[in-house]
Formats: C-alpha cells, sequence, structure tokens
C-alpha cells in the first residue's frame, strides 16, 4: 500500500477559482474598483479570480452586491457562485450541499476504469450530495450508463435531481442502501460512495468554509471516521453484481484501516493514490463467484 500525505485543508474554495474561471461565460459586468481589494481582505487568497468569477455569473450590479457580500462573510465560492467545476462539468452546488473536491475526481477515474467494457452498466452513487461523481463517471463512460443516486438529505436531493436530469439519471432520499429500489440488488456494476470521514474530534480543525456552511453530516465521519464506510461495507457485497467494484475516497492515514474493513467485507481491495491531487481511492471489487454474495459479521481485524 503506497501512503501519501493527508488531504491538503478541505476548504471548498480554496480549490479552484482558476479552474472555475475557464468555464464561465463572458459577462457584461466590469468589477467595481473595490472588489479585489475587499476580496482580499476577507482572507480570498484568488482574488482577481474570484473577482472575474463573480462579474461573470451575476445578473447585475445589484447581485454583485449581493453575492460579494456573502463571499466577504466566508460563504464558500461555490456556494456563492451557485456552481462549481468537477471534471470539466459544470455541476449545480446549492446552499448547504456538500461542495464537490478536486481530489474526488481520481475516485472518477477509478471507477470508470472498473466500468464493464460493453453494455450499459449500472452506476450508483451513494452519499451523492450534488451528484457530482455520478455524473462526472457517465460523462466519462461517454454517456453509456444507467445512473441512480442517494442521499440522506434533502437538499442534496433536490441539487442533485437538477444535476442529473439531463443525464436522465434517478436520485433517491433516505439512509445509504435503504434508500435504493431494491430491484438494484445483486446489480450494481461501478458503486461510488464517497461517504463523510472527517473524525468527530477533527471536524472544529476544518477551514470555516468547511466547518460553519457545509453540513455536519455531510463531514462527520464518527469517532475514526470510518463509521458510514463500515456501514457500506457491510451491505456492498449484497448490491454488487459479481465483479462489481464499490469505490470510496479516504484520507492516506485511513486508508489501512479503511481497506482493512473492506477486505474483511469479502472485497478484493487496491488502494490508489494520486499525489497531484492529493487523493487516497479506494476499490473494491466483489469477487466473480457463482454463489451468494458475502456476508459480513461486522468484525475488523486491526
Ligand atoms: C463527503 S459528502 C460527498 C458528496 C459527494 N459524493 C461529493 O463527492 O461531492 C457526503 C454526503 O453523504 C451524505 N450522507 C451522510 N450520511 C448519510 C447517510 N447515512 N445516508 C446517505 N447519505 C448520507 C451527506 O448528506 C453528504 O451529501
Amino acid at each position: 500500500m503506497h501512503h501519501t500525505t493527508p488531504p491538503s485543508p478541505s476548504s471548498p474554495s480554496s480549490q479552484s477559482s482558476s479552474q472555475l474561471s475557464r468555464q464561465s461565460p463572458q459577462s457584461p459586468l466590469s468589477p467595481p474598483s473595490d472588489l479585489v481589494g475587499r476580496l482580499r481582505a476577507a482572507g480570498c487568497v484568488f482574488a482577481e479570480d474570484e473577482a472575474q468569477l463573480l462579474c461573470q455569473t451575476a445578473s447585475g450590479p445589484a447581485e454583485l452586491r449581493a453575492m460579494t457580500a456573502r463571499r466577504v462573510a466566508g460563504h464558500p465560492l461555490e456556494h456563492v457562485l451557485g456552481w462549481a467545476e468537477f471534471a470539466g462539468l459544470r455541476i449545480a452546488v446549492d446552499p448547504g450541499v456538500f461542495v464537490p473536491r478536486r481530489r474526488t475526481e481520481s475516485l472518477v477515474r477509478c471507477a470508470a476504469a472498473c466500468a464493464p467494457d460493453e453494455g450499459t452498466p449500472v452506476l450508483v452513487d451513494l452519499c451523492c450530495g450534488t451528484g457530482a461523481v455520478g455524473v462526472a463517471l457517465l460523462a466519462a463512460l461517454g454517456g453509456r450508463g444507467e445512473l441512480h443516486a442517494a442521499d440522506l438529505d434533502p437538499a442534496a436531493v433536490r441539487c442533485a435531481r437538477r444535476n442529473l436530469a439531463p443525464a436522465g439519471g434517478h436520485v433517491y432520499e433516505g439512509d445509504l442502501f435503504a434508500a435504493l429500489p431494491g430491484s438494484l440488488r445483486g446489480r450494481i456494476d461501478v458503486l461510488t460512495a464517497n461517504v463523510p470521514y472527517v473524525p468527530t474530534a477533527d471536524i472544529p480543525l476544518l477551514p470555516p468554509e468547511a466547518r460553519d456552511h457545509e453540513p455536519r453530516p455531510a463531514l462527520d465521519g464518527g469517532p475514526d471516521g470510518l463509521s458510514l464506510l463500515r456501514r457500506v461495507a457491510a451491505d456492498a457485497a449484497a448490491w454488487l453484481a459479481p465483479g462489481g467494484a464499490l469505490l470510496t475516497e479516504t484520507s492516506s492515514h485511513q486508508a489501512q484501516p479503511a481497506a482493512g474493513l473492506l477486505s474483511a467485507a469479502g472485497l478484493q481491495v487496491t488502494v490508489t493514490t494520486d499525489p497531484d491531487l492529493n487523493a487516497t481511492t479506494l476499490t473494491a471489487h466483489r469477487p466473480e463467484e457463482t454463489g451468494p454474495a458475502p456476508r459480513w459479521d461486522g468484525h475488523v481485524d486491526r
């Protein structure tokens, strides 16, 4: 297993303002003279880029003033703009919904590599947030796939419905697998689950943009950060098709215990690190066996 340093502080806006600017339409608004200075004084590292994005996105001076006020007050840039760039796509991001992180593009790449070469793979994105992972995965497969997504948070479900609608995807509300239609059981070819994985005690250490503006259930992974993954692992084999794969993101220092609990659930695990994105992705395949899906007794070797 390879290890990388822990992910950079999990701050939505610090990741992408220069990337976002590449996708924005031209706008007639020119920046007020004090805009860059106000953003810089508020701690925005990429103040020029952000000023440009705000001007490109605002529909007029009044909206620009309102957006600037929210950004200066510390709201994540993506919540202020209402969108984020992810894997080259523009993803709608509603206030209060987890902002997709650039490092998660690594999970999408690993997931695309797991899809069967032919046919219409069944793709499921659990803990979908905005739905960015599923939408990007389907795009990476050239639109070939039947896409389903689910989240516990009604705000995330509403946002994901907007993002998945053009792709003909389905979004369900509920707790992990309980949200899914039973007809998907044993049929999922690629299951992505970017579950919350920050240990509860580390939540206060997150940057304020994440800590104060993203919902706690989107971040908090329980005492060791693995509570949600443990629950996903327990049921994954029963929902995956034989040979299907579960993909999840973790921090580098959680990779070993996370891989251990997926292995204990009867899955064959590989760990992929992407130093450029500071990302660690676990890929866990259900073996191509003919018998019933393996069951997990909940025991994890440490
Ligand atoms: C880290 S965010 C990931 C969002 C999205 N997949 C992404 O990568 O941008 C985790 C998401 O899991 C959702 N969540 C937390 N607990 C859940 C549960 N028990 N069942 C379903 N979704 C849950 C949160 O609402 C949040 O949207």
